[in-house]
């Protein structure tokens, strides 16, 4: 079968799980994942057939995509900020809404014109610390952990993108500690209150790591509390939180900052959604 009708034939398997846009760019990622060819490549050898080792491989990875497993875990790469990252299951794959909330720290940072001390709790793939390193090379970037396996890809991450970054492996919950002072500390923690999972797409409440994602129904804003506790003695003077939220706890993370002797504002993604809070002590 040409690599035309073979095209064809993935769309036709995938036509209930994916929408149209999403299924054509898909295509093209599967096909470069099985052949090794780029789009203009795909084109160049529309007319060729797959032999039988790539007829299995697809076999294998519509399966997979059926089951719901994301193609950011079957091809081990996802897009963060213009890099190829690798990801597998320990790490959660990187999200548009996370650019934003890096490219709003570079902003801050390069206003600031001095280079900055940062923490990034909570790394996963690494991918908010090695974009600041990227962005900032004069800047001096820690990042920190609970889970070994989600360093061990940060740090190949980091290798392979050409920073140097300090990785800690920490409780952040279980610490009344950090290792330095900072000017500024951001997170992406986890903040999806369990109840939600039912309702989250199968891609990602099945296949992402739940120590990633989701908090007690009990207690939903204990990381944002935890790390505004620890700020109040590790932030620089002047210094900064920087954090990605949940598009519905804004009202809530104001009141908690507020209480907790913070200026605080938050900041909608390009949706229009409250997805971004920056915090500094009141003076
Ligand atoms: C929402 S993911 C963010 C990953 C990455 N920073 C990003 O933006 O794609 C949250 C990360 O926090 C880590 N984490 C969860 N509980 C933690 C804890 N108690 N202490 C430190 N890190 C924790 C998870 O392993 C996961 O990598």
């Amino acid at each position: 079968m040409s690599l035309l009708a073979t095209k064809q034939k993935i769309k036709n398997q995938l036509s209930d799980h994916f929408d149209t846009i999403e299924l054509n760019s898909l295509i093209t990622m599967i096909i470069e994942h099985i052949t090794g060819w780029n789009q203009v490549n795909q084109i160049i050898h529309k007319d060729e057939p797959f032999n039988t080792q790539q007829e299995q491989a697809l076999e294998t990875l519509i399966a997979q995509l059926q089951e719901g497993k994301p193609i950011q875990y079957i091809t081990q790469k996802a897009w963060f900020m213009g890099e190829t990252y690798g990801v597998n299951e320990s790490v959660l794959i990187p999200r548009p809404e996370t650019e934003e909330l890096v490219e709003w720290i570079i902003d801050y940072a390069t206003i600031k014109n001095t280079s900055l001390k940062i923490l990034d709790i909570g790394t996963g793939s690494g991918c908010i610390a090695i974009a600041l390193q990227k962005a900032l090379p004069s800047c001096s970037i820690s990042a920190i952990d609970i889970s070994e396996a989600a360093l061990n890809t940060a740090k190949i991450n980091a290798t392979a993108l050409n920073t140097n970054i300090e990785w800690i492996q920490e409780d952040i919950l279980q610490t009344a500690y950090l290792p330095e002072n900072y000017d500024v500390i951001v997170s992406n923690p986890p903040y999806i209150p369990y109840k939600e999972k039912t309702d989250m797409q199968v891609q990602v409440k099945n296949f992402e790591p739940n120590i990633a994602l989701f908090v007690t129904n009990e207690d939903p804003l204990i990381f944002y509390r935890t790390i505004a506790r620890l700020g109040k003695q590790y932030l620089n003077p002047n210094g900064q939180l920087f954090f990605e939220m949940h598009y519905d706890q804004g009202k809530a993370l104001l009141a908690l900052f507020e209480e907790m002797g913070y200026h605080a504002e938050i900041k909608k993604d390009m949706f229009g959604k409250d997805r971004m809070l920056r915090a500094s002590i009141k003076k």
